[in-house]
This record gives C-alpha cells, structure tokens and sequence, in this order.
C-alpha cells in the first residue's frame, strides 16, 4: 500500500508575511480536521529556499515536511548561486523535487543533469521528486508515453532501479502546468501507467512501491478523481498550493482516495 504524498510546490511566489499567513492556515486546516489528514498522507511544501528557514521553524513538530524546488548535483565549491544538497540537512529538508519543466525548458536542464541531480541526492539522503511529462506537440504527435518513459528510463540507466525505492516521480504534463487544463484522470492514468510499467520491467517489488504523482492544474475540483486512479499516488500541486483552503481541499481528497 502506497501512502499518498500531496506536494506543494510554490515556485518563486510569497513573501514572509503571506507565507506565514499561508503556514498559520494549513497547520490550523490540518489541525482542527476530524480524520487527522496529516497522519494518514505525507505532506510536503516546497517554498523558494530563501525562506526555508522560515518555514523549518513554522512546521517544526507538526507533521508536514519541506522540499527545495532545484538542488546542485555538485558537492559544494565555485557554483556561484546553488544549492547544496548538504545545506538542507541544516534545515531538515528532505526532499529535492528534480528536473521540472520550467528548470527543463527555461534553465536548459538536460536528462544528463536531471539524472546526476537524482543519484546526487539520493547519495545524500534526500528523496528526489523526479519531474517527467511530455509537451502538447509530443501529445499531438502521439509520444507522450514514449516520451515520459524515456525520461525515467534515464534516470533507473543512471541510478539503478532499487533508487525508486527512495525517489518519488511525478508526472506533469507540459501543456497543464498553471494552465488551468488537467489530462483527464483517463489520460493522467494511461502514463502514470506507462511509468510503473517501465519500473516493472525492471523489479516488480520497486514499481509496486514507489509513489507516482501527478502534476498540472490540480486543484480542488478536480483532485479528488485523479487520486481515485490507481497508479495516481497523490499531487505536485503549484498554484493551487498557494491558497490554504484549496491545498486543504487537495490533502483532504488524497487522504480519502
Ligand atoms: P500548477 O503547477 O499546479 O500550477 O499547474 C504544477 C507544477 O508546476 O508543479
């Protein structure tokens, strides 16, 4: 049984006030829940990181964990403006979320680099949130699972299979990101599928495991019937993540999935 994890990534957004605001919200949200959420889901937010420290303290003994949007697969040296996967320790940090679209197409981040990012943080203990997901042009063309599995493909070449037992995937569809257009639960389900098949290929146990999520305009209206698919364990929730009753909302569907 795969426990869900429900991520929120806040991209470069908030500022002390409103992220605290924004804290002060979920942890009262999870807090006065009657089913406690936060027992029976993992939940992450992922803040710029020149506020984890801010967010370190504000979660501290409640449950929900912090991720970093990007990391360095380099150790530490002459990489001006990175991240350290060591720093996060400092600040109880645990997960990485790796290789997303925007660092993809804006940053130029290869799989090559997404791959080392990968095995970087797994060698320090830091689960990676692998990102794979095709453009509407692949779609229209008909590579969307080709695509998708090719980007994971690279990662269990570069890795080894038995990392997923440590790493989370998610998939985000290149056209539904803070577009407002999710896949269908149908077509989010079809990759989502495509990806366990891949990690099947490669070690049953593995593929039964590791969580998949799935990225791209959720939101509160549409959570709770992307989670009821059954390769779908839980979200990498963007804009959604920013507004405390709609991120309550997609906890509370992941949670009852
Ligand atoms: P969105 O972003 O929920 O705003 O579409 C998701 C993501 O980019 O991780």
């Amino acid at each position: 049984m795969r426990k869900s994890l429900v991520a929120g990534n806040w991209k470069m957004n908030g500022d002390k006030a409103s992220i605290e605001t924004l804290m002060n919200g979920l942890l009262n949200g999870l807090n006065s829940g009657e089913n406690s959420v936060s027992e029976s889901i993992d939940i992450l937010v992922c803040p710029p990181t020149v506020y984890l420290s801010q967010v370190a303290d504000e979660i501290a003994g409640s449950g929900i964990q912090s991720g970093v949007q990007n990391i360095s697969q380099f150790e530490s040296g002459a990489y001006t403006g990175e991240l350290s996967l060591a720093m996060l320790k400092d600040f109880d940090c645990r997960y990485a979320i790796v290789g997303h679209s925007e660092r993809r197409s804006l940053f130029g981040e290869t799989d090559t680099q997404i791959a080392d990012k990968c095995a970087a943080a797994l060698d320090a203990g830091v689960t990676p949130i692998l990102c794979v997901g095709e453009s509407l042009a692949q779609r229209d063309a008909g590579e969307a699972l080709a695509i998708v599995t090719a980007q994971v493909q690279v990662v269990i070449e570069r890795c080894g299979i038995a990392a997923f037992n440590k790493a989370v995937i998610a998939y985000e569809p290149v056209w539904a990101i803070g577009a407002g257009r999710t896949a269908s639960p149908e077509q989010a389900q079809e990759v989502h599928g495509a990806i366990r098949a891949v990690l099947h290929d490669a070690d049953a146990e593995v593929a039964a495991a590791t969580r998949i999520l799935y990225g791209g305009s959720v939101g509160a209206a549409n959570a709770a019937e992307l989670f009821a698919q059954r390769d779908i364990d839980g979200g990498l929730v963007g804009g959604a993540s920013l507004k405390v009753d709609d991120f309550l909302a997609i906890c509370s569907a992941a949670a009852a999935a």
